[in-house]
This record gives C-alpha cells, structure tokens and sequence, in this order.
C-alpha cells in the first residue's frame, strides 16, 4: 500500500525529488552538450575566450537564437560562466580540461555523445530485460564506438606508457627488447598507437571479434603512419590466440565479454610463462557486487554500472557466461572457482576513473 503524506518524511521526498529533478536536468544536457561537440562549439569557446551569442553565432556558423539558447542552458548548469555586465559567457580554464581538452585525462566530452545509442535502444532494452538476449554491438554504431575510442584514448595517452607498463619493469624491458603485446578487445586499436609510440622495436598485434571496430583501428594506424609497427586482424579470441606474448593487455573487455571464461583461458594460454596480463577496472569489481550501498556513493562505480546496463548487457548478447566469472566479483571470482589460477599479487596502478589489475602468471587451472 503506498504510505500517505502524512507518514512520510517531506524532507527526505523533497531531497529526493530535487535530486530526480537533477538527473532529469543532467540527461537533458545530453543532447545539447553532443551537439556543441558535433558542431566544435567547445573547441570554439576554448580558443576565442569570453563571448556573446552574436560572436559565437558568426564564428561557428550558427543561427543566434540557437547560440543564445545554447550557452544560456550551459551557463544554467554550470559548464559555461556568464558575466552580466558585458553579456559574454566564457568556459573556465578547469571546464576546458574536462570538455575541450583532448589530452587531459579528464577529458569527458565524447561520453555524452554515446548515451545517444541507449536511447535508440531503449525499446529492444526493454525486451531483453523481459526475456534475455541483447542488442548486437553492430547497432551502436560509429558514433558510439568513436565517443568510447575518444573516452579510453585519453587514459592510453596519458597513462599507458607513463604509469602502467613500467609499473611492470620486466614488462618494459621486453618492450624496448623487442618483445610482444597482444591488445585483445581492441576496439579501434588507440591503446597500441600509443604503445608503437614508446615501443617502437615491440612486435604489436590487436584482436577483436568486431569487424567495423578492425577497419576503424587499421586506418588509424595508417593516418598516425604507425601501420608498418602495429598490426590489427579480426579474432573471437574466445577460439584462441595465435602466438605467445611477452603482454597482453585487456581494455574494458572482460566485463562485457559474452564468453569471460573462455576469453581469459585463451589469454592464460597465450602468455608466456611468467608473464604479464593487464587488465583495468579490477578494484571496481572487487567491490561491485549485488549490495546497492556499496556503491550508493561512489560515482566511480556509478559510472561503469549504468554502462553495464545499458551497453554491455547487448554487447554481451545478454551475458550467457558472466555468472561464470562475476558470481563474487572478477577476477576474483575466477580464481574462487578453480577456473584459473593467479599465482602472484596483483599489483594495483590507479588513475583518476579506473584501477589496474597486473596479473602475472594468469594460467589455466586444468
Ligand atoms: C568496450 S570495447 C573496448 C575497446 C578498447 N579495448 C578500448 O578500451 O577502447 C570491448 C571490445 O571487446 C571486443 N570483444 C568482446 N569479446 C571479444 C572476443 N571474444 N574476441 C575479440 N574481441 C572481443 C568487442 O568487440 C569490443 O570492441
């Protein structure tokens, strides 16, 4: 029975309802913040600094009322600065390193052009929650796939080669000697790119069962003039992996992989002994588990959840093999149930969204 008025704490449903209300706001923005992307509007108020909507209209080629509109709803919410006195909004130096900075490692803009797709979606979503099955990656489309290669290409930039392969210095020394790295999942192949940029002499090679994903990656290889160091070949790597490697890395794969078991035993028997497997994300999994409060307050979580949800879910045509792996969390729950073995500490590396898990040793366990 629903509670009356008067049981309820009006406190706690006003604090409630204004934090709904801000959600809705939130989504709203949206629409609005791709289409400033789509039409270069952030890079614009990066480069020519406080201005009027009659300004922004004639730089980026606008109708005025749009451009008024537009930085108006920015301002509302907090993106854009607006100064009474002389009309002008401006992007703050901090908001620029969020939304306009390519390089930043907080770079966030192109996530919101990706929400696009779940929307489309929603009434195939809807299906699947009512009797399983997914959404095939292929109906995300390009402009999904290119916000994700944009949002996880600023991590490779400013992490990969910094931070996480030499948090491995037997892993960098093989590198620079010539060594091997399998990328699987690759997607459209940046973390590599950003690889043969370090490790010129290393023999790269990335796998990915989506055949539109290798096309993408094999012309950005060819457009950054890497296409002779770095190699690209459509794989289900769940049926193996040709050759053995000195690294393989994992990029946002496991979770949404249809088959995790399967993609993790390939990998374990493509490794060379005692060597190395990076894998990201794997403090979250730990702590991902059914409990809602464990994540209530972490936006980090958030972040990767509602992804899973309305992204991965498809993608991994419903998840047929992820109580295999995530019954208590992965790769945790790998090793809990026997399918394969870890057999040192994982060593942690954090960046500001993600961890990273260092597996060495990762091996079948039969
Ligand atoms: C979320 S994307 C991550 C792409 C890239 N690693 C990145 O971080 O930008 C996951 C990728 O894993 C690929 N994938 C999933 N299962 C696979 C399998 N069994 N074999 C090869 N690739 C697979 C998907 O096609 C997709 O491109």
């Amino acid at each position: 029975m629903t509670a009356t008025v008067t049981e309820l704490d009006m406190e706690v449903v006003q604090g409630f309802a204004f934090k709904v209300f801000g959600d809705i706001t939130a989504q709203q923005m949206g629409p609005l913040t791709t289409v400033g992307d789509r039409l270069g509007l952030w890079q614009t108020l990066a480069e020519i600094g406080p201005v009027t909507s009659t300004e922004l209209a004639a730089r980026a080629g606008l109708h005025e009322r749009y451009a008024r509109e537009w930085l108006a709803a920015m301002a509302c919410h907090g993106y854009l600065k607006y100064d009474a006195e002389t009309g002008r909004f401006r992007l703050p130096a901090e908001h620029a390193f969020v939304l306009s900075n390519t390089d930043s490692p907080l770079y966030l803009r192109s996530v919101f052009s990706m929400s696009e797709a779940s929307w489309r979606h929603i009434d195939q979503l809807a299906e699947a929650f009512l009797h399983g099955g997914g959404i095939p990656q292929s109906e995300f489309g390009d402009r999904f796939w290119c916000g994700f290669e944009r949002f996880t290409g600023a991590s490779f930039k400013n992490f990969l080669n910094q931070d996480w392969i030499p948090a491995v210095p037997s892993v960098d020394a093989a590198l620079r000697n010539g060594g091997s790295a399998a990328d699987i999942g690759c997607g459209n192949g940046q973390a590599l790119l950003t690889l043969a940029r370090a490790y010129p002499q290393a023999t790269l090679i990335g796998y990915d069962n989506y055949a539109p994903a290798i096309a993408a990656a094999t012309a950005n290889a060819r457009a950054a003039g890497l296409d002779d160091t770095v190699r690209y070949a459509v794989r289900d790597v769940t049926e193996g992996i040709p050759g053995s490697y000195d690294l393989i890395t994992l990029f946002d794969v496991v979770h949404d992989a249809p088959h995790p078991v399967q993609l993790l035993t390939a990998v374990a028997r493509a490794l060379k002994p005692g060597v190395h497997l990076l894998h990201p994300g794997v403090q979250l999994f730990r702590r991902r588990p059914a409990q809602p409060r464990a994540s209530a307050g972490d936006r980090r979580l958030r972040l990767l959840r509602e992804p899973e949800l309305l992204h991965d879910a498809g993608a991994g045509g419903g998840w047929p093999g992820h109580r295999d792996v995530y019954g208590r969390g992965a790769p945790a729950g790998v090793r809990d149930r026997g399918r394969l073995r870890e057999s040192r500490a994982p060593g942690v590396c954090e960046q500001p969204v993600q961890h990273l898990l260092h597996i060495a040793d990762l091996t079948p366990s039969q």
